[in-house]
């Protein structure tokens, strides 16, 4: 595969809410290339966050894409809030609806990119039939719900099974991604990764999206 850029996708999951205009803008400066949105309904996943009226005030805050993950139940019944609030990309979990097919296009007929993520105990093998329609695959490297937790090497071979499905589409993946690990990923075949918990962790945001950057480097 062509040397691609590197896109950094930081996860407001790990900021501090209580500053998060200013996290953003202190984010977005670091050269964040897109904002990974985490929303969580306590149903998909053991845990809350955010939602539209949220997502459409960071709109106001920043001009890079809004990274939109969607850890929901029945995701088709908010696609449509989440592109008024100012979605650039909506990804959704192929294990939350029985209609994906349905979904990816009614995403893009809003206007918006769409993409779809698999859970680490989900199988390539779930989006063989949407590869080809999708802006963007997000592979998870770890069970959803918590920031911070340790990424799970088998993902690896996940990751460049499905770059071989996808050409030059977006693979981003989501999980424990650190500057350690984030060597392998890239070279495993991601272009966008997400990283909450190691940049918002790190006392120089900046240096912090440059080391995970600087992991495509070594990609041969
Ligand atoms: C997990 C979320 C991730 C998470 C990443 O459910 O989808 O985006 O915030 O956090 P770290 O980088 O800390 O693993
Ligand atoms: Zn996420």
């Amino acid at each position: 595969m062509p040397e691609q850029k590197i896109k950094i996708s930081p996860s407001l999951l790990a900021c501090d809410f209580s500053r998060l205009g200013e996290e953003i803008r202190a984010i977005v400066t670091a050269g964040a290339d897109m904002i990974h949105c985490d929303i969580m309904d306590g149903h998909f996943v053991p845990n809350i966050t955010f939602g539209p009226p949220v997502v459409a005030k960071l709109r106001s805050h920043c001009s890079v894409p809004l990274d939109v993950h969607l850890m929901i139940e029945r995701p088709e019944d908010y696609v449509e809030n989440f592109v008024d609030a100012g979605a650039d990309i909506i990804t959704f979990q192929v294990e939350a609806t029985r209609h994906p097919h349905r979904l990816i296009r009614r995403i893009q007929e809003l206007g918006c990119k769409a993409g779809i993520v698999l859970n680490p105990g989900t199988p390539e093998t779930a989006i063989t039939y949407l590869a080809d329609m999708v802006d963007m695959v997000l592979v998870m490297s770890v069970n959803p719900g918590f920031g911070g937790q340790a990424f799970i090497p088998e993902m690896l071979e996940k990751i460049a099974k499905i770059r071989a499905m996808i050409g030059e589409r977006d693979l981003e993946v989501d999980g424990g991604i650190d500057e350690n690990v984030a060597p392998a990923v890239v070279k495993a075949g991601a272009n966008v990764l997400v990283a909450g918990s190691y940049i918002f962790s790190h006392h120089s945001y900046q240096e912090a999206v440059q080391l995970l950057k600087a992991a495509g480097n070594g990609r041969d």
